[in-house]
């Protein structure tokens, strides 16, 4: 074994009498970890208290010494292990369980639970991992719902199932309320004034009435076809979203299919297509940005529009436009489609022409006078 070579100031400082018990603690095989936590626990720890090194502060210093081979991670690991089990000979179970359990299962009546499970069905430790990774996926899962809708953490919003207490079943163009739920959670505050102008079945309003994180959210719903009575008649793109300059929080954008035509229509023009998409966008995306407060947000989405005869990025289109209006871009979330999605292009599409299957949500705060000078 390579002796172990110390830093300057470990040699000639408190640690240099620890020598000997560190050197001795460097012959452990490194799958002896029961003695080795037990090595720890009884003589390096209590040595280095002794000098006023503290547990952690021993584990950290030796694992960085030039020739010692054990990692910090594995030296903690085989203290806690140790700690947790000093009697693990007179267990029930092989000793790895037990090193399993106090490396991954922090509560002690948690891992009793664990213990008893394994002796009574005669558990494998494959079977033990197994059951303390699913256990750990649902607590997981809780947390997340424990919001009251399924939260993501990354910018990757993909729900195969719509949440059915969100916008009416047979709706088309329904938005999985997953989606506005997320959206409402990473962009708006309490008390908060929402405004959904293309509200189709009524998700957003739901999802603000049944999960009691939004209720102090307040929402207004307009639809050129309203759905239900919560919802006001209004065409937006004729008449304006009927709200007061700088007087809403936020607004939810989700405009219709047919705002991306794919060049699949009788006498269609790319270049008239392109515009007429650009047009609408540029109509909506305006009056959004009109009806905000400073500090205010817009969320809108999006999608290429790609055909035999028309690739618009209307991602990117957008934020050009965003730009242009004075407003800053604040979030980009990918929206993949269903997997079971049921859009159906086959019998015109060209083989050589990559369909869209990811929409995008993107986000944009209207900047106070204060941030804007800055
Ligand atoms: C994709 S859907 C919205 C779906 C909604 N997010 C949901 O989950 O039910 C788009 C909606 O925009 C509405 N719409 C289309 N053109 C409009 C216009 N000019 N003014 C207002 N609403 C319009 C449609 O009637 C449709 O309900």
């Amino acid at each position: 074994m390579s002796k172990i070579q110390r830093p300057h100031d470990i040699v000639s400082g408190p640690m240099s009498s620890l020598e000997p018990l560190i050197e001795r603690l460097n012959t452990f095989s490194a799958d002896n970890y029961w003695d080795l936590g037990k090595f720890l626990a009884e003589k390096v720890i209590p040595a280095a208290l002794e000098k006023g090194i503290f547990a952690e502060q021993i584990l950290k210093r030796m694992a960085e010494m030039p020739g010692f081979k054990f990692p910090f991670s594995l030296l903690k690991q085989c203290q806690r292990y140790y700690s947790y089990y000093p009697d693990v000979e007179t267990r029930p179970l092989p000793e790895l369980f037990y090193y399993e359990l106090a490396t991954k299962v922090e509560d002690s009546k948690k891992r009793d639970h664990y213990e008893k499970m394994a002796v009574a069905n005669k558990w494998t430790i494959s079977d033990l991992q197994k059951r303390i990774r699913e256990d750990e996926q649902a607590r997981r899962e809780d947390e997340k719902t424990s919001y009251g809708f399924d939260r993501k953490e990354k910018n990757i919003w993909s729900f195969d199932t719509s949440d059915p207490r969100f916008g009416k079943p047979a709706a088309k163009g329904r938005l999985p309320g997953q989606i506005v739920a997320n959206a409402l959670f990473y962009y708006t505050q309490p008390g908060w004034t929402i405004v959904d102008p293309m509200a189709g079945s009524g998700t957003t309003g739901d999802v603000i009435e049944s999960v009691s994180c939004f209720e102090d959210r307040k929402c207004r719903m307009y639809d050129i076809e309203p759905s239900d009575d919560r919802i006001k008649r209004s065409n937006i793109l004729q008449t304006g979203i009927p709200e007061e300059t700088g007087s809403v929080d936020y607004v939810f954008l989700d405009p219709p299919h047919d705002f991306y035509p794919r060049g699949l229509e009788p006498g269609y023009s790319a270049a008239a297509a392109q515009s007429d998409t650009m047009r609408k966008l540029k109509a909506i995306l305006r009056e959004s940005v009109r009806i905000i407060k400073p500090g205010g947000r817009v969320s809108i989405i999006v999608e290429v529009t790609s055909g035999p005869s028309v690739f618009i990025d209307s991602p990117f289109e957008v934020t050009l436009l965003a730009r242009e209006l004075g407003v800053v871009q604040i979030g980009k979330v990918y929206l993949p489609r269903r997997s079971d999605s049921t859009r159906q292009f086959s019998s015109t599409h060209d083989a050589k022409s990559l369909l869209s299957e990811c929409r995008e949500l993107l986000t944009f705060e209207k900047r106070t006078p204060q941030a804007a000078q800055n």
